[in-house]
């Protein structure tokens, strides 16, 4: 009897030990969780959030659901709400006045990029967009000059999306009218200044290298969408062993690190200091330079590049009143010279057309992280450093106070008096030191071609189809496919 409770004891007592360990063990991890964790005093409010995991279970698994969850935790606590995905802490920054308020008085202390796993992996420190401290500053004052001078060697930035504009105008001529898909065409024209600034050429739209690179930066933006994607940021270490669409991710930004490294070989062979043609010449002069030459080398570089590709797949159509557009182009314009910057001036319609199609399309929804860098408060609340900040352009660009009708297209928004109007809760390219360097550029591209193609067609969606506003969500937003009819003018 004693011996059998004894036996007893005996397999409790390892058991009893065993738990006692692992219950000890939980609770160090969770005091470990916790005081990492722990919301300092006067911190943004927000949801409760678990250990581990923080508030990834409060969230639709549908990533495409994810805003409307967030929205009532915004309608709930306020403009500005923490969160933590995963071990992820992120501050969320909503309406104007904080926004402003943040990339002005503030803005030294969040000039920083956080470090994200899957940014990590790819970049390291490298790449003017994921970039921070001295790296980023030597990298964006390089890419700002670049970009001021418009446009390298004999040929004008201008010129070179102009005559990439009259390539388009052709492409969809050959259509005779039928439907088509002009996702594929517009990113085409699109690659192709950013591949004439850096590389010195366009392509062919049916060149096979040019395909692969576009098809390539097209998976990564889908793909970065996954919710294994974003599993991967909050679990690194776990998702690195498991299959899946952030697997592709990588393996496509290695092929495109592959090709720009073969690009810069290529230059190196015909390179001449003195006559650059293109960014990568611009760049191997700049590594000549003794003192960039101990931080930077060709891989930098390389990231620099595909940063430039993902950010310009961005841009698109609109439906629009094409009467108007079309009466201010004739009245301007006329039928028989290409479209100028200059023009734009004079187009208060089109202008406000295309930054209405901008307000709408609002590609980076969230603008893109910062991170405090020191202690900070914001609207009396306390951001410690190392949070990350995210800024709600989307709330910004849909807000009822400053929209007459935010849901809805409708290009007087920017208009007053039928001339055009700036608006300052306008922000696609974000402000402030790190705003973005290709704002010119990309403004300059979205008049030109649009207002070529408008020149020259009618848009319409094909018969018994009806065009639809839908994006698709990615790195960045951008419309869901589908077809349309581009009639020749006459
Ligand atoms: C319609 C098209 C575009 C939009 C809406 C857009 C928007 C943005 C936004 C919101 C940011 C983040 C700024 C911040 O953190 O405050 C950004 C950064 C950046 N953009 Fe753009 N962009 C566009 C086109 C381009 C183009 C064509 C280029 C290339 C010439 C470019 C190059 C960059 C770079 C390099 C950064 C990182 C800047 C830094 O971290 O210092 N973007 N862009
Ligand atoms: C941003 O604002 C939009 C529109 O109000 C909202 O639907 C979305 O949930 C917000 N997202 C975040 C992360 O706050």
């Amino acid at each position: 009897m004693l011996a059998a409770a004894g036996c007893l004891v005996a397999n409790i007592c390892p058991a009893i030990y065993l738990w006692t360990l692992l219950l000890a063990a939980l609770t160090l991890l969770l005091l470990a969780d916790y005081l990492k964790n722990r919301r300092p005093k006067n911190y943004p409010p927000g949801p409760w959030r678990l250990p581990f995991v923080g508030n990834l279970l409060q969230f639709d698994l549908d990533v495409s659901n994810l805003h409307l969850g967030i929205q009532l935790f915004v309608k709930k606590y306020g403009n500005l709400i923490s969160l933590d995905f995963g071990s992820i802490s992120t501050v969320i920054i909503t309406g104007l006045p904080l926004i402003k308020e943040a990339f002005t008085d503030m803005e030294q202390k969040i000039l920083k990029r956080p470090s994200i796993p899957s940014r990590e992996r790819v970049f390291k420190d490298n790449g003017i967009l994921f970039s921070s401290g001295q790296s980023w500053k030597e990298q964006r004052r390089f890419a700002l000059t670049i970009l001021k001078n418009f446009g390298l060697g004999k040929k004008s930035l201008e010129q070179r999306i102009q005559e990439e504009a009259l390539q388009l105008v052709e492409v969809i001529r050959d259509e005779k009218g039928h439907p088509f898909d002009p996702h594929i065409r517009i990113n085409n024209a699109i690659s192709n200044i950013i591949c004439s600034i850096t590389f010195g050429k366009r392509f062919e739209y049916d060149d096979s290298q040019f395909q692969d690179l576009i098809k390539l930066t097209d998976e990564i933006i889908c793909s970065e969408a996954s919710m294994m994607s974003m599993l991967y940021n909050v679990f690194p270490s776990i998702l690195k062993y498991l299959p899946g669409p952030h697997q592709t991710v990588f393996r496509n930004w290695e092929k495109l690190k592959l090709i720009v490294s073969r690009m810069v070989e290529s230059h190196k062979k015909d390179w001449n200091p003195d006559e650059p043609r293109d960014f990568i010449d611009a760049f191997l002069t700049e590594m000549t330079k003794e003192r960039s030459r101990r931080r930077k080398d060709e891989t930098i570089f390389s990231h620099l590049l595909t940063d430039y590709n993902t950010m310009s797949t961005c841009i698109f159509i609109g439906r629009t009143n094409s009467k108007k557009v079309h009466s201010e182009i004739d009245r301007v314009i006329g039928q028989w010279r290409l479209p100028s910057t200059g023009d734009r001036d004079s187009m208060h319609y089109t202008n406000a057309v295309i930054h209405e199609v901008q307000r709408m399309a609002n590609i980076i929804p969230l603008n893109i992280p910062r991170e405090v860098t020191v202690d900070s408060t914001l609207a009396g609340f306390h951001l410690p450093k190392g949070k990350m900040i995210l800024t709600n352009l989307t709330a910004l660009h849909r807000d009822p106070k400053e929209w007459a009708t935010p849901d809805v297209f409708n290009p007087d928004h920017f208009l007053e008096n039928g001339q055009f109007k700036k608006r300052e809760s306008f922000l696609p390219f974000s402000v402030g030191k790190r705003s973005c360097p290709g704002e010119q550029l990309a403004r300059s591209e979205l008049f030109i071609f649009f207002t070529a193609l408008m020149q020259k067609f009618t848009f319409k969606a094909p018969i018994n189809e009806k065009l639809s506003l839908k994006f698709r969500l990615g790195l960045t937003l951008s419309p869901v496919s589908h077809c349309i009819c581009a009639i020749p003018r006459k």
